[in-house]
């Protein structure tokens, strides 16, 4: 693997994302960013910022990824989404003068496979809700049945941040556990199934950049996941997320580190496994303290659009560091101001939604910012029509956000800017922040 940083880096960004779509954004203010390549050819915010690599890029055309890599001289790729990581594409696109921001497949092992994570979190004593896990579905309806009492049921593989459900009594569960093992809704990853505690208190975004021993903690963010305003309804890939929270005190941030990140890395590397990449830790911040929900191998998303734009720096040369284990060598800098996220949707999402929905307003939302403000919009779920429109293709299409002096501030200008972007059946939430700033009253009306 090189070790030194190209003065001029030619970059390959995987996945189609709002997600990525920040991080691209990010990549282009880099001044060492020579070309920047994107793999989507659908989201159109990523068509602005890239050229489209005209490779499909998995594990199965990777002869042909390989060489087309070698032809552009790319030097870094990022991969943005958790599926390619799981199925080990970093290790297979890495060489001697490529790096590849993301964990190996055995690292990302962690994400991939919640049952693994368990047992890598009891060697380690990290804290986590208790659980145990479930190849047989008579045994595992036995077990909650036996209990009756609310728990959480989770497909142990990879399920498109779905395969979790929150339950309240044993009914629910048997229902989670059937619609999981024996309807087999999400596949294979319904394989084995990991049934849980239910825990209650606040949720933290912890993120991480590790490069194999460095752990840089990134400010913290909270997710609003609950498809309605004041966290209600069923459960979405993200509505919109801030950040930094007032919930992350200086306490509960060195608990984290010292007593959930620096044991769980130290215990794969135990086991002979480099952890490099980001590291997100899903938190619950219980009575007893922080407890880990997940960890995913990846960004978060929404999070990762007000981290992005909260970053300072050149995140060309951060994310090569931690790709090469030099993070130690490498600052890390946020922005003061505070940055809201509010992600605009689709009608019916998360359940069936239209595609093709013309989209205007993007120029008005970016306009909204005031001094000291910034406003961008990330494209999550858009793409061009054939007459060149720009139209929605996804359930959440937009994450439109704010930086501003502090997080009042900065949900009302997101949600005065998500009220400029126009298609119909739009809707978001107005109250991303409202756990740590009061209830909906708060609102401006936006
Ligand atoms: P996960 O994909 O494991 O983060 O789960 C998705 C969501 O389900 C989390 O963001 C929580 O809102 C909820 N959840 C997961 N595990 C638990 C748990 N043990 N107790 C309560 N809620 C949970
Ligand atoms: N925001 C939740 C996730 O990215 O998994």
């Amino acid at each position: 693997m090189p070790r030194t940083c190209p003065d001029k880096l030619n970059v390959l960004l995987l996945g189609g994302g709002g997600r990525e779509h920040a991080i691209g954004w990010k990549l282009r203010q880099s001044p060492r960013l020579g070309e920047l390549w994107v793999e989507s050819s659908a989201n159109a915010g990523l068509k602005q910022i890239g050229q489209v690599c005209p490779e499909s890029i998995d594990a199965k055309n990777l002869f042909h990824t390989q060489k087309w890599c070698d032809r552009q001289s790319i030097d870094m790729i990022v991969v943005g989404p958790e599926a390619p990581l799981v199925d080990g594409l970093a290790e297979k696109l890495a060489s001697d003068h490529r790096v590849v921001f993301g964990p190996s497949m055995a690292a990302a092992r962690l994400e991939g496979d919640k049952s693994y994570a368990k047992e890598v979190m009891r060697q380690g004593a990290v804290a986590t809700a208790d659980g145990k896990t479930f190849t047989d579905a008579e045994h595992a309806r036995s077990h909650v049945t036996a209990r009756d009492e609310p728990c959480v049921v989770k497909a142990a593989g990879l399920a498109a941040g779905k395969g979790v459900v929150v339950c309240n009594d044993a009914t629910e569960a048997v229902a989670a556990i059937d619609m999981i093992m024996e309807d087999r809704t999400f596949g294979e990853a319904g394989n084995s199934i990991v049934i849980e505690e239910r825990l209650e208190g606040q949720e933290l975004s912890v993120l991480a950049l590790v490069d194999g021993h460095t752990i840089s903690v990134l400010d913290p963010a909270q997710d609003h996941k609950q498809v309605g305003e004041g966290d209600t309804g069923p459960n979405t890939g993200g509505m919109g997320a801030y950040c930094p929270t007032p919930l992350a005190t200086r306490e509960v941030m060195d608990l984290v580190h010292s007593e959930i990140l620096v044991p769980t890395i130290d215990g794969l590397r135990r086991d002979g496994i480099v952890y490099r990449g980001v590291l997100y830790a899903g938190l619950m911040l219980t009575a007893a303290g922080p407890k880990v929900l997940e960890f995913n191998c990846r960004f978060g998303d929404p999070e990762c659009q007000p981290l992005m734009m909260r970053f300072k720096g050149d995140l060309a040369h951060v994310l090569w560091a931690t790709a090469t284990g030099t993070l130690i060598d490498t600052s890390i800098e946020f922005d003061p101001r505070h940055a809201c996220c509010v992600v605009v949707c689709s009608e019916g999402y998360p359940g069936p939604y239209p595609k093709g929905v013309p989209i205007t307003g993007i120029e008005e939302a970016i306009e909204t910012a005031g001094t000291d403000e910034q406003v961008e919009v990330f494209h999550a779920g858009t793409t061009i029509d054939e007459k060149g429109r720009l139209v929605t293709s996804g359930g959440r299409v937009l994450g439109v956000t704010a930086m501003a002096e502090d997080l009042q501030r900065a949900q009302e200008l997101a949600n005065r800017a998500a009220s400029c972007i126009k298609f119909e059946g739009a809707f978001h939430r107005r109250d991303i922040g409202h756990r740590v700033m009061g209830p909906l009253s708060n609102l401006s009306g936006a």
